[in-house]
C-alpha cells in the first residue's frame, strides 16, 4: 500500500489523476495540498475540495499549500485550464468543513504518523516541498519517495527548454532534488507519450457515468489548445503518470541517473539536466529514477478501466 499525500494544482489533468487514485487499490490518499500553479491558490483550494466533494470522498480533508513561488510572482496560464483552473466549469461546493491546519502541518504530522511510510506526490509547482522542508527540515527522515510530474530532459512546454511545473519554481525544484529523498520523475518525455487520442477521449466520456460526464464537460476546450501547440488533437494525461505508476508499474520503463534543475539561466531557467545519456556524470549518489517510456496502449486501457467504474 502506498500512503501518499499529494500536492496538486487543479488543473483538468491533475482533476483526471485524482479520479484515478480514488480508484486504486494501492494507493491511500493521506490527504491533498493544494497549490498555485495552474490557477492561484485560493481557485485549485477550491476546485480539490469540489471535486472530491462531487465524488462522495469528503473524507479525504484538503490543506491549503504553496500561494507563490519562493522567488518571483505566480504566472497562471489561464488560457490552457481555464482562468478558475477547471475549464471554467461551476461545480457545487464541498460542504465539508474548511481545515485550518495548512498543508505543511498537515504533511509533517502525517509524515510522523506514518513513520517513514508516506511518500509525496507532485502534480504542480515544487514550492510545497521546499516550504515543508524549511519549516520541517528533518521531514527528509520520514518521506520514503517523492514521484513527481515534471520536468524535460528535451524541449519544454513552458518555454524552449523547460517544463512548466519546474518553471514555475526553480529554486523549490532544486530544493526537492537535492533533498537527499529518492525522486521518481515523470517528465514531458514520457508524458507527451501519455495521451488518449480524440476517439480514445470519446469513448471515455460516452461511457456516460459521472466521472466520463465531467470528463467531457473539463476536457471541450484543452484538445485545442494541444492540437494548436502540438498539431495532434490529443489529451496529454500528464499527472496521471506518477499514480498510475503506483498503481501499475510496468506500464512504465525508468532509468536511474543524477538531476540537476538550472535556476538562473536566461534561456534554460526551470531546465532539468539529466546526467542519464553523458559520459560526464554529476558526482555522489543518483538521486532520480526518470521515466522515458510507458506502453501507451495499456496506459489508456487502465485509465478507461478506472473511470468506467464510477
Ligand atoms: O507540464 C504539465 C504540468 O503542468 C501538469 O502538471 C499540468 O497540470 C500543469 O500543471
Ligand atoms: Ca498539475
Amino acid at each position: 500500500m502506498h500512503h501518499v499525500f499529494i500536492s496538486m494544482d487543479p488543473g483538468i489533468d491533475d482533476a483526471l489523476a485524482l479520479l484515478i487514485a480514488l480508484k486504486c487499490k494501492n494507493i491511500k490518499i493521506e490527504g491533498i495540498s493544494a497549490s498555485y500553479g495552474n490557477a492561484p491558490l485560493e481557485d485549485t483550494f477550491r476546485n480539490s475540495r469540489d471535486i472530491l466533494s462531487m465524488f462522495d470522498r469528503e473524507d479525504i480533508k484538503v490543506y491549503k499549500g504553496a500561494k507563490k513561488p519562493l522567488v518571483d510572482q505566480p504566472r497562471f496560464p489561464g488560457d490552457v485550464h481555464g482562468k478558475n483552473g477547471i475549464n471554467e466549469l461551476q461545480i457545487p461546493s464541498s460542504k465539508a468543513p474548511v481545515e485550518k491546519k495548512d498543508s505543511f502541518d498537515a504533511i509533517y504530522s502525517a509524515a510522523k504518523r506514518l513513520k517513514g511510510e508516506l511518500e509525496l506526490v507532485m502534480l504542480g509547482p515544487s514550492t510545497d516541498f521546499a516550504l515543508l522542508y524549511l519549516r520541517y527540515p528533518d521531514i527528509t527522515k520520514y518521506i520514503k519517495k517523492i514521484y513527481i510530474m515534471g520536468g524535460a530532459l528535451l524541449g519544454g512546454n513552458r518555454s524552449p527548454q523547460a517544463e512548466f511545473n519546474i518553471f514555475a519554481d526553480p529554486v523549490s525544484s532544486e530544493m526537492l532534488f537535492d533533498s537527499n529523498i529518492k525522486i521518481y520523475m515523470f517528465p514531458l518525455d514520457v508524458t507527451m507519450s501519455s495521451f488518449f487520442t480524440e476517439e480514445e477521449l470519446q469513448e471515455i466520456i460516452k461511457t456516460d457515468n459521472k466521472a466520463g460526464r465531467f470528463i467531457g464537460d473539463l476536457t471541450t476546450n484543452i484538445m485545442d489548445f494541444y492540437l494548436t501547440h502540438t498539431g495532434k488533437k490529443y489529451f496529454y494525461f500528464h499527472d496521471g503518470c506518477p499514480l498510475i505508476y503506483l498503481e501499475n508499474p510496468s506500464l512504465f520503463k525508468g532509468y536511474n541517473c543524477t538531476v540537476k534543475v538550472e535556476s538562473y539561466g536566461k534561456l534554460t531557467y526551470g531546465k532539468t539536466i539529466c546526467d542519464l545519456d553523458s559520459d560526464i556524470k554529476f558526482a555522489g549518489k543518483k538521486n532520480a529514477k526518470v521515466f522515458l517510456q510507458v506502453k501507451r496502449e495499456e496506459f489508456f486501457s487502465f485509465c478507461k478501466d478506472k473511470f468506467s467504474s464510477y
